[in-house]
C-alpha cells in the first residue's frame, strides 16, 4: 500500500526532475558576460540551479501527490491516524541534503574562489581607483594621472585591479557584465579584479555599468556610471582627453 504511493511519487519526481533540468539548462538567465571572471561565476550559478531542481521537485511532487491522492471524498471529516517519525526517511534526508551542501561548499564554492583568486593578478596591467560618494562615482587612473566622473573606460584583455573606497557611507562597487562586486567602505580600501574580454558599452547592454549595490540613501538607484570596454588605442585616446589629477 505504502510502496505504491512511494513508487508513484518517485516516478513523478524523476519525470519532473528531468524536465526541470532540461528547462534550467536551456534557459539563459544571464546578461552579457564581458570578463574572464564572469564565466566562473555563471558556471557556479548553473551548478546551483541544476542541483536545486531535484530538491524542489521532490517537495512539490510529495505535496501535490498527497493533496490529490489522500483527499477525503465527501466523507465526514475526522482526525487521521497519528503520524510517527520515519527514521530511515529522516536519516536519508539529513545525509542527502548535508551531502549536497558540503559538495557545493567544495565545488563550485572553494574551487571557484580558487579560480577567481588565480585570476587576481598581483601585478595587474592597470589599476583603477573607484571612490564612492552620495551619489556618484569618481574613477581615478593613478598611473595615467587622470580621473573621470562620467564614465569608466577599460582596455580589452587587460588585467585590472580596482581599489575601492568611499568618502561618506557604505556603498558597493558592482559591474554586472563582469560579475564582480565589492563593498565600498569609508576609511578602508577594498580590492576586486577583472579582465574585460569583450568589447561593449552601456548602449549595447545595461550590464556595462558601474552600479552602486548597497542601499546608501535617496540617490542609490541612480548611483551609476556607464562602463565601456575598448581597444588599447581607443583607451589611450580617451585617457589623453580626461582631466588630470590636481
Ligand atoms: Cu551608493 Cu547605493
Amino acid at each position: 500500500m505504502l510502496n505504491k504511493h512511494i513508487l508513484g511519487i518517485a516516478a513523478l519526481w524523476v519525470v519532473l526532475t528531468a524536465a526541470g533540468v532540461v528547462a534550467v539548462l536551456s534557459f539563459d538567465p544571464f546578461p552579457v558576460a564581458a570578463s574572464e571572471e564572469a564565466g566562473i561565476v555563471d558556471g557556479a550559478f548553473r551548478i546551483l540551479a541544476v542541483l536545486a531542481v531535484p530538491v524542489f521537485t521532490f517537495v512539490v511532487v510529495a505535496l501535490i501527490y498527497s493533496t490529490l491522492r489522500f483527499r477525503t471524498k465527501g466523507e465526514p471529516v475526522a482526525d487521521g491516524p497519528p503520524v510517527r517519525t520515519h527514521r530511515p526517511f529522516i536519516a536519508a534526508w539529513f545525509v542527502i541534503t548535508t551531502g549536497l551542501t558540503a559538495t557545493m561548499i567544495i565545488h563550485p564554492g572553494y574551487t571557484g574562489l580558487t579560480e577567481l583568486r588565480d585570476l587576481s593578478d598581483e601585478e595587474p596591467d592597470l589599476v583603477v581607483m573607484a571612490e564612492a560618494r552620495q551619489w556618484a562615482w569618481k574613477v581615478t587612473y593613478p598611473a595615467q594621472q587622470v580621473f573621470s566622473r562620467t564614465e569608466l573606460v577599460l582596455p580589452l584583455d587587460t588585467s585590472t585591479r580596482f581599489d575601492v573606497t568611499s568618502v561618506d557611507v557604505l556603498h558597493a562597487f558592482w559591474i554586472p557584465a563582469f560579475r564582480i562586486k565589492i563593498d565600498s567602505v569609508p576609511g578602508l580600501l577594498t580590492q576586486t579584479y577583472a579582465t574585460p574580454n569583450a568589447l561593449g558599452d552601456f548602449d549595447m547592454d545595461a550590464g556595462f555599468r558601474l552600479q552602486c549595490a548597497e542601499l546608501c540613501g535617496l540617490g542609490h538607484a541612480v548611483m551609476a556610471i556607464p562602463v565601456r570596454v575598448v581597444s588599447q588605442g581607443e583607451f589611450d585616446a580617451w585617457i589623453a582627453e580626461q582631466s588630470p589629477i590636481r
